[in-house]
């Protein structure tokens, strides 16, 4: 199945990042997900550009920034020149949603909307066409190691099913408590991209986490 593994740095230990971020590229991750927090939409903050751009410098891989912050217009420059490759933002933290998927585009990168879990799906029907990817949130943002969010797998096919009708090249990725028990069911669902923090860095090995948790997905019915 063509899935997409992009581990999160969340749960990385920064006192030896190269090296964490060398197992998850020499394991085949797809993309790295760089979770920034402002400590106004989310609970918490973590890093800024700055970290962003040096990170940059330790991997090729897609950097698939996840901005939790508001009004995210306000840096998504900053953050392409730093070297993301996708940005997405937060339907529920900017006013003008479709001018900044669109300002997000002409940077040259990628334009994602991330939903949290009372926001529903269908908020996206009138932008579904400006976006290269949804991000349904399968916990609510602003922590790793969080329990999954059950209804999310409805979420997710009610977002394959628009994908589906509207925009077949979107992407859809999922982001949250996600892990061995659960990976195939979120594939099945309708997720092609499957972000995991905790459960990759929390393991003693995080390459070979990565490799276990492909292998779980390969039994989804997909
Ligand atoms: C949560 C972040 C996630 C986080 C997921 O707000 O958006 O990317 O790292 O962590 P786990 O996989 O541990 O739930
Ligand atoms: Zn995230």
């Amino acid at each position: 199945m063509n899935l997409k593994i992009a581990p999160s740095l969340l749960s990385a230990d920064f006192s030896k990042i190269a090296e964490q971020i060398a197992a998850v590229d020499a394991a085949g991750a797809d993309y790295l997900h760089l979770d920034v927090m402002d400590g106004r939409f989310v609970p918490n903050i973590t890093w800024g550009p700055k970290i962003i751009g040096d990170l940059r410098k330790l991997s090729r891989k897609v950097f698939d920034a996840h901005l939790m912050i508001v009004e995210p217009e306000k840096y998504v420059e900053e953050f392409r020149r730093v070297g993301a490759d996708i940005i997405t933002v937060h339907q529920e933290a900017t006013v003008h949603l479709q001018r900044v998927l669109t300002q997000i585009k002409s940077l040259g990168a990628k334009a994602g909307v991330a939903l949290n879990p009372a926001t529903p799906v269908q908020t996206l029907e009138d932008v579904i066409e400006d976006c290269d990817l949804i991000l349904i949130m399968s916990v609510n943002p602003g922590f790793g190691g969080q329990t999954f969010i059950p209804n999310t797998l409805r979420k997710l096919r009610a977002a394959r099913a628009l994908i589906d009708a509207r925009n077949p090249a979107c992407e859809l990725e999922v982001d949250g408590g996600i892990g061995r028990a659960n990976i195939a069911s979120v594939a099945d669902a309708g997720a092609r991209i499957i972000v995991m923090g905790s459960s990759i860095f929390g393991a003693g090995d995080p390459g070979d986490e990565l490799a276990a948790l492909r292998a779980c997905a390969s039994s989804a019915r997909v």
